[in-house]
């Protein structure tokens, strides 16, 4: 196990390099997998809702190099402009990330910026859907 704040650090530090010149909102992620850490930051573009979340992106680059689905054992997600305090439905993963996550990390343990809980997926998506 990575320990929770050196993994929250690292979304926090991947964060700095979002896409996000509509939103202005920067988003890190950083999934850990056999050890190793794989990142991912929010990407827009012009067509706003084309737009790639930091946990999916993150997920994308772990598949993309190797990494078996389930084999992820912990995510961490930090949204670096919310303000301080800010309610933890301001720095959550949104729907279609949950249900990334719920397919590709289902055994994960989840850690938000700002909040000093652990989420597992049933916290955040009660009866996810699934497609065997
Ligand atoms: N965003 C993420 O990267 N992850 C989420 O789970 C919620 C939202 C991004 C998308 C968009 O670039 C910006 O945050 C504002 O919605």
């Amino acid at each position: 196990m990575i320990p929770r704040e050196e993994l929250l650090s690292l979304a926090r530090e991947v964060a700095l390099q979002a896409h996000c010149p509509y939103s202005h909102f920067r988003v890190g992620a950083a999934v850990v997998a056999d050890g190793k850490t794989y990142v991912g930051v929010n990407v827009e573009i012009s067509s706003y809702g084309l737009t790639l979340c930091a946990e999916r992106s993150a997920l994308a680059a772990a598949i993309a190099a190797g990494v078996v689905a389930g084999s992820i054992t912990q995510v961490a997600v930090a949204c670096i402009d919310v303000q301080q305090g800010a309610s933890i439905q301001e720095r959550t993963p949104c729907g279609a990330c949950r249900q990334w996550l719920a397919d590709l990390a289902p055994h994960a343990v989840i850690y938000v910026d700002g909040d000093i809980r652990d989420f597992t997926i049933e916290n955040l998506l009660p009866y996810a859907f699934r497609y065997h």
